[in-house]
């Protein structure tokens, strides 16, 4: 069997393949993202379409890129090269969304954090958070081409953030990044439950709680709580970033791969679940306390953690630094832990192509990400973050993950990927599986996608001019595009490892 793993990292136990793989799914999308998508629509309302999607999209889809990389064994671009000549760009093309578009900006939201971190000590927003966030620390300008200033905080904490990636990434997956998670999980675990138990016994957090676990039926008609939910669970999931694949690529024979999916997606939203119910308290604490009704907490998604929560410390007394610490700190943890999954993804992609060398590709790539996320770090910043971040999300990885449904369960032998699960697997994938891949999934994220495409046509993304949408956003997954194809047709380093499978190897 294992000729072809000579020379192929390899993950020194499951567990710590699992807590990679939870690493870089729990992420700010599960402690941000989560809780204030569930506060724009409805609380409890949408746990019912998020948990939906969970079972029909998430687990489905995480048990087809981990056999994707397990059964092919490689990254996205030699799993795809695999799967047939022509489909390589698909395993490029997401790597580089995510190393060139996601990862860019989500590290300046860390950088963020990393900020708070300190800011936390001495409250330094004072008694007007919001204008702290977006007049002091952000300079924000009124448009996303007026840009005069970089902002020198976020700039200094993004530099902390791609040294800790560049530390991590360079000494290789077994010695790097599993050695990190097998740090960084438990903490952040240890992070969040103090956090939940803490908020939970703040005075009207059960206000708070009860918003969040009160399901309100009649908004399970609007479409648009379900697109998110979807959207949420491939973003939260790390789906169609080609993370999984090359995770995956990293383990033995002998391993339970389906189990592991399960196990994943279900920590993974466990996590959002767990610290869904900390965010809620806070802001029933914050009504309680303000005298106001709930949904008047917060006045716009993201000044959820950077407005709200630096509010809600101030309002706790002598410990509240103590709280700011321990929440920003475990943001910043589970930020690294998802950020480094991304140059993980790009850095094995390219090894198996070209055979660089890991260290000078990791220094080269942290540096580009580095200066790659300067532009979010100006008085613009925020917009460009909006703009990139929608465009990304909504066409990207959607985009991404319905091809790759296609091209897999179409275009190749669907069932040698499932014959393979079954046999390394303890769990049983049965042919439901095969046609929630090849039909279930395609028809819903065409629906998904036809309707975001008719709204983005109808009327501009967050009012923003046509010229910055089309430059900014349309030109970046245009652009990301076209590179893939052209990684695509270079030549292999080596021919060898360019075989088949597991699966058909038997
Ligand atoms: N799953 C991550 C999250 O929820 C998304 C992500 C993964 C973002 C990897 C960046 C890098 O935050």
């Amino acid at each position: 069997m294992s000729s072809e793993s000579a020379g192929r990292s390899t993950w020194k136990s499951r567990t710590g393949f699992i807590l990679a793989a939870v690493g870089s799914a729990v992420g700010l999308g599960n402690i941000w993202r989560f809780s204030y998508l569930a506060y724009e629509n409805g609380g409890g309302a949408f746990l019912i379409p998020y948990l939906v999607a969970l079972l029909t999209a998430g687990i489905p889809l995480l048990i087809l890129e981990f056999g994707i990389g397990h059964e092919r064994i490689g990254s996205a671009p030699l799993a795809f090269r695999k799967i047939g000549k022509k489909w390589e760009w698909l395993g490029w093309w997401p790597l580089l969304f995510t190393m060139f578009g996601i990862v860019l900006y989500y590290s300046v939201v860390i950088a963020w954090c990393v900020g708070f971190v300190f800011y936390s000590v001495n409250l330094a927003w004072g008694d007007d958070p919001d204008k702290f966030f977006f007049e002091t620390f952000l300079n924000l300008s009124s448009s996303p081409f007026e840009i005069s200033r970089i902002q020198t905080p976020v700039l200094a904490g993004l530099l902390v953030v791609w040294l800790i990636t560049w530390v991590i990434i360079t000494r290789g997956v077994s010695r790097g990044v599993e050695l990190a998670n097998k740090i960084f999980m438990p903490l952040l675990l240890l992070l969040t439950l103090a956090l939940v138990f803490w908020s939970v016994n703040l005075d009207g957090a059960m206000i708070g709680i009860s918003a969040y676990l009160r399901p309100d039926f009649a908004k399970l008609v609007d479409p648009m709580v379900w697109v998110r939910a979807y959207g949420q669970i491939f973003f939260t999931l790390s789906l169609g970033f080609g993370i999984m694949i090359a995770y995956a690529s990293y383990m033995p024979y002998n391993s339970n791969m389906t189990g592991s999916a399960v196990i994943t997606a279900l920590a993974n939203s466990g996590f959002s679940l767990l610290s869904g119910f900390g965010v809620f308290a806070i802001l029933g604490f914050m009504s309680f306390s303000q005298n106001q009704p709930l949904e008047e907490v917060v006045r716009e998604s993201i000044g959820l953690a950077f407005v709200a929560y630096p509010k809600a410390i101030s309002m706790i007394g002598t410990a509240g630094p103590l709280f700011g610490v321990l929440f920003f700190l475990s943001l910043t943890v589970a930020g690294i832990s998802s950020a480094i999954s991304i140059v993980e993804a790009f850095v094995s992609g390219v090894e198996d192509k070209f055979g660089l060398d890991r260290k000078v590709l990791t220094t080269v790539l942290c540096f580009l990400g580095f200066a790659g996320g300067i532009i979010f770090t100006t008085d613009g910043g925020l917009f460009w973050l909006d703009i990139v971040d929608h465009f990304i999300n909504n066409y990207g990885l959607v985009v991404a993950g319905l091809l790759e449904c296609i091209v897999v369960g179409w275009f190749f032998k669907l069932d040698i990927i499932r014959k393979h699960l079954n046999k390394v697997s303890k769990m049983q994938l049965g042919s439901g599986w095969n046609w929630t891949i090849k039909l279930f999934l395609p028809l819903f994220l065409v629906v998904i996608l036809m309707n975001q495409l008719v709204r983005e046509l109808l009327t501009a993304y967050g009012d923003y001019s046509w010229a910055s949408l089309v430059g900014i956003g349309w030109s970046w997954i245009a652009i990301t595009f076209l590179v893939s194809f052209i990684l695509a047709v270079q030549p292999w380093k080596t021919e060898s490892h360019l075989e088949k499978g597991r699966g058909e190897e038997l």
